[in-house]
Order: C-alpha cells, then structure tokens, then sequence
C-alpha cells in the first residue's frame, strides 16, 4: 500500500457526512481523497452535491473533485431526512452557492473509471450513505472488485436497533437492494453501524471544544452539530448525537479508537416489516461465510480528542 491511502468518498450530506469530508481533508498526510461522488440520501442530489462542495471550500480545498451520482435508489423511491439534517441538509452550516464546478462526468463513471484504471487491492471506498452509487459501479463494471482494498461504510444496526423503521437503519433502508450487492462484493468491509455510532455522542462539552478552536471551520462545525443534536436527543433521550458517518475517516486515521468482530452480515430485501435490516450473525449461529468486520465498541473521547486536533489543523 502506498503511504497515503487513496480512497473515494461516497456521501449525501448531511452534518454528519459534512464532519466526515471535513475530517478527511484535514488529513492530507495519510488520505488521499481521489474524489467525492455525492448521492442522494439525507436529501435530494441537488442539495447534497452543492453541500460536499460547500464543504471542499470551506475546508479550503476548492481543487478536490465532487461528482454528482444516482438521485435515486435502484428500485424503491426516495426517502430522505430533512427531519433530521434540516432542508438544506447541513442546516447549522454557512449555506451558500460554491464557486467550484461540479464535475462534469458521473459519479459511478468516476468510481468505475478510476477502479479499472488502478492496480488490484489499492482503492478504498467510503460510503456514508445509501450505497446506489457505489452498487451501480459493480452492477456497470463487475470487474471493479479486485481493485478494491476495503470498503469501509456507515451503515446497518444490530443490537441497537434501527433509526427509521425498529429493525433498519437509514442508509440501508433507503437502498437495501443497493446494499445487498455491496456486502455481498466479496470484498473486505468495515461496517460503521448504529451500535457503534451511537456511541460517539456529541454532548455539549464535545461541541463547545470544537467550537472553542474559533476559526471559521470550527464555527460551523459547531453550528451543525448543534443543529444536528437538536432530534437525536429529543428521540434518545441522551446527551448529544451520534456523530455517525465520521467514525469512517477516524477508522482509517487511527483504526485502535475501535473494536469489530468477523461476522456474516446480509440484508433484507423483501419482508415489508424488517426491510432493510442488517441480519448479524453475531454468534456464528449459521454456517454462512464472515463477510464483514461489524464494528461494536469505539472509544469517545479518543475519537473527539481526533476529530477536534485534525479540525483545528484546518482553515
Ligand atoms: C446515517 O443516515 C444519515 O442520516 C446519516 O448521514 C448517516 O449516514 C445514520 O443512520
Ligand atoms: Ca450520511
């Protein structure tokens, strides 16, 4: 493996999504983000296109290249969360129409393209939501599979509980299809699901530290997670939000924050009541073959200690 780490980020943010470009970006030494393909999810294609982007010149990187991909699942409708992140997606956030171009060729042509272009073993994918994107490009180019180091994903709920229906948690919800073919890629998987996410609060401490940094990255930061925080803890009853998809990027940058277990994972694509469910075999009580490493424990003050260092190194 090279020193850096070349990965593509696949993403619909989302204030959660925006931490994690943002987390990403600030690591420039280990990360090599190859490009960011957006995907409809949080919120419409539009909205979370023009967000990564608003998040690339806030981060200062208006050179890194965003592409928009599918705006809707492979065969169910759309479902998004403006509940949650607000119209615009990173509500909490400085909105405003980025001067970056968007580029100009599809996201799953981008990730295909990119793949077959490089050697076996060397590309990370990061998905951050619904995996349309990212099941497109196998469905378009099988071939693409060996490329592939490591998908490291956010996604799927066990022993937590699901955050949209009581089994399934929303990136698999919205595209469960999608998903299906993702983990069944035979491929190695980091699953960032629910049970661990949902460890990573971000309390009023937490937020005010990031805030305190002062700079302009800082702030609005700062804003979103407040803005993110406001559901989550009327629905959990807890002291913050679960900073979900950037336990992603702080895998990759300091992977001892977090403990997994080699387990089967499948997803459920037809009941009407559990659609969309990750089924873990936790226990090795099915002869099915471990296909991902499901990610349970995660250490939070390690990974805020992380989060906020790297931030305060941007803008
Ligand atoms: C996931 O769904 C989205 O709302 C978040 O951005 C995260 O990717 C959590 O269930
Ligand atoms: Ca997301």
């Amino acid at each position: 493996m090279p020193k850096k780490r070349p990965i593509i980020l696949d993403c619909d943010p989302g204030q959660d999504d925006a931490v994690a470009i943002l987390l990403a970006l600030a690591a420039p030494e280990e990360l090599d983000v190859l490009g960011i393909t957006a995907v409809a999810g949080n919120v419409p294609l539009e909205k979370t296109q023009r967000n990564a982007r608003i998040l690339c010149e806030l981060a200062g990187k208006p050179e890194v290249k965003v592409f928009a991909g599918c705006a809707e699942p492979l065969e169910r409708p759309l479902f998004t969360a403006e509940y949650v992140h607000g119209q615009e997606g990173i509500d909490g956030a400085d909105i405003f129409e980025p001067v970056m171009p968007l580029q100009g060729q599809h996201a799953v042509d981008f990730i295909v393209e990119t793949l077959m272009a490089a050697k076996d073993d060397s590309i990370t994918l990061v998905p951050t939501a619904p995996l349309t994107n990212i099941a497109s490009a196998f469905l378009k180019e099988p071939r693409i599979a060996p490329k592939i180091h490591e998908i490291v994903l956010m996604g799927g709920a066990f022993r937590e509980g699901g955050n949209v229906t009581p089994s399934a948690e929303f990136n698999i919800y919205v595209d469960p299809q999608a998903a299906k073919v993702v983990f069944g890629c035979g491929r190695p998987i980091v699953a960032m699901g629910l049970d661990v996410t949902h460890q990573v609060l971000g309390t009023p401490p937490r937020v005010k530290a990031i805030g305190d940094l002062g700079t302009k990255v800082a702030r609005n930061v700062q804003g979103m997670l407040e803005f993110f925080n406001r559901h989550d803890v009327e629905k959990y009853g807890v002291e913050g939000g679960p900073l979900h998809d950037p336990c992603t990027i702080a895998y990759l940058l300091q992977p001892s924050l977090f403990q997994g277990k080699r387990v089967n994972v499948e997803v459920e694509t037809e009941s009407e009541l559990t659609i969309g469910e990750t089924v873990v075999d936790f226990w090795g009580v099915t002869e099915r073959e471990p296909n991902v490493n499901w990610i349970h424990t995660a250490d939070a003050d390690g990974f805020y200690d992380l989060l906020t260092k790297r931030l305060s190194e941007l803008g």
